[in-house]
């Protein structure tokens, strides 16, 4: 099978940290599935999707994205990438429909099919008719469902969101998760984190977990229940790998 994500050996030390946020991640996600990235507080989820979109170098180790190294073709990678940020990234003093507009000129997404793009998420992600107020003023779900239309507009056949449901009511994650299966459904790749268990089962296929900046386990979710015996869900497979030690 394909892969849409290949990690190999990655390290990260950020230059004021005492640890390495990364020592060795070895990570691969296939292509057309939702997989999920889950690990503790501080496991270094958001320092491997940081380096998958280029905001953030390794020290050591490889990352392909869709065939392409993160290290020299950043550039196409984002073409083909949507990367939903675990911070919300959107300008508050500016509209829904502003923001989306400035993101998808920066894509440069021509002004009709902008607009048209524009009013069809703004609907799917039942924004209309808030589409004319200030971001600032926005629920946190209603942030995080504009926040979502943002990594969008330029149709990535790979989507990375991280934590997208985080501090969201349950009408706005059950659109949110509904959305991301129409959206696989298509045929689009997806990888999302969260500390949500029950949700991250009942959406991917597959699950790495990930502690200590490195990859502890990764495989099918039934595979993986089915290696440790006594095991019924996601959650108890977690506490297995991850221990029960509080981290920061
Ligand atoms: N810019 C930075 N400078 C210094 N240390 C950092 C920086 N970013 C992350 N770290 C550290 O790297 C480690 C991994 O952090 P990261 O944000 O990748 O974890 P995470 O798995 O996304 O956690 P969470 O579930 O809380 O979002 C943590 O110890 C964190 O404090
Ligand atoms: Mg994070």
């Amino acid at each position: 099978m394909d892969n849409a994500i290949e990690i190999s050996a990655l390290t990260k030390k950020f230059p004021n940290a005492e640890f390495y946020s990364l020592q060795g991640m070895n990570l691969s996600f296939p292509k057309g599935q939702i997989s999920g990235l889950l690990g503790p507080n501080g496991a270094g989820k958001t320092t491997t999707i940081s380096i998958l979109c280029g905001l953030v170098k390794a020290d050591s180790g490889q990352a392909r994205v869709l065939g392409m190294d993160v290290a020299r073709d950043s550039t196409s990678i984002l073409g083909k990438t949507g990367i939903v940020t675990q911070q919300v990234a959107l300008y508050p003093l500016l509209t829904a429909r502003e923001n989306l507009n400035y993101i998808g000129n920066l894509y440069n997404i021509p002004k009709k099919i902008r607009k048209e793009k524009i009013d069809f998420f703004l609907e799917r992600f039942g924004l209309t008719a808030n589409a004319d107020k200030q971001v600032r003023h926005y629920s946190g779900g209603m942030k995080r469902r504009c926040n979502i239309i943002a990594s969008l507009l330029h149709e990535p056949e790979l989507l990375i969101l991280d934590e997208p449901t985080a501090g969201v009511d349950i009408h706005s994650r059950t659109m949110i998760l509904d959305f991301l299966q129409e959206y696989n459904a298509a045929g689009n790749t997806i990888l999302y984190t969260s500390h949500l268990l029950e949700e991250a089962e009942r959406l991917c296929k597959n699950v790495a977990i990930v502690d200590g900046g490195k990859c502890i386990v990764q495989d099918n979710i039934e595979a993986l229940k089915k290696q440790v015996p006594g095991i019924n869900n996601l959650e108890e497979l977690f506490l297995h790998y991850t221990g029960r030690s509080l981290r920061e």
